[in-house]
């Protein structure tokens, strides 16, 4: 029976185990045209394109996820729990947090912070440190080490605000070494340790807080390639 949910309606198309997750469709279906073989949509509910197709002869689905912690949390809860997906992988871009970081650097995020409220629904009686998962996270470093890709490995901030009226709350984030800011992985990395599934979030700078230097929306389409390298051999 063909499964759907509010916001994804499969038609019998398969969503692979391994879902590379970009926040615009446009870059989902930029990622199928580009890199995958005998693609098929799956998904178009909202424009919200997903597609499933193979990478060196392995399955693999491409799907936009919308910003923000809602957006992600929506799709990437249906995505587990409903279709069975178990290998999630964010693939986005972020402001720079730190003075060492240049423009299309990329970034693997061990931990994400945030200032969202996501973690009220689990009603645990302390914080929760939503964390990548480390099969997935040692993976993606030994792929970017054969490829000769370098890579940032550390905390990043999945912020609810992109319009801060405090400009300066950002610099606490900075104080405490967190390398840049985003607005999803937090909620994946919930959502994933909540069903017990992988999530990563790999990212590349396309902005920096510090110098004002930023990319360009076409940039961002298309020069993404290595984060994509990366994600990619993560299909198993
Ligand atoms: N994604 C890319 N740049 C960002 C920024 N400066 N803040 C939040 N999310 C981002």
């Amino acid at each position: 029976m063909s499964k759907s949910t509010p916001h994804i309606k499969s038609d019998n198309i398969k969503i692979a185990e391994t879902i590379l997750l970009p926040g615009d469709p446009l870059r989902a279906k930029y990622i199928a045209d580009n890199f995958l073989e005998n693609v098929v949509q799956f998904n178009g509910v909202r424009n919200m394109l997903g597609f499933t197709g193979a990478y060196k002869g392995k399955e693999i689905s491409v799907m936009g996820t919308g910003m923000g912690m809602p957006s992600m949390g929506i799709y990437s809860w249906e995505l587990i729990n409903v279709f069975g997906v178990k290998n999630l992988i964010r693939v986005g871009s972020c402001g720079a947090l730190q003075e060492n970081l240049k423009l299309y650097d990329v970034i693997l995020g061990i931990g994400a912070s945030t200032n969202s409220n996501y973690a009220s629904q689990y009603e645990l009686p302390g914080t929760y440190a939503p964390t990548a998962s480390w099969k997935l996270l040692e993976k993606a470093k030994k792929i970017a080490d054969e490829k000769n890709i370098d890579v940032h490995i550390g905390n990043i901030l999945s912020s609810d605000i992109f319009y801060n009226d405090n400009p300066d709350a950002i610099k606490k984030w900075m104080n405490m070494g967190v390398l840049g800011v985003e607005m999803e992985a937090a909620a994946l990395y919930m959502n994933a340790a909540r069903a017990g599934v992988n999530a990563l979030c790999i990212l590349t700078v396309s902005d920096n807080i510090l110098t004002q230097e930023e990319t360009t929306p076409e940039e961002r389409q298309t020069a993404f390639t290595k984060m994509m390298e990366i994600a990619l051999e993560l299909a198993e």
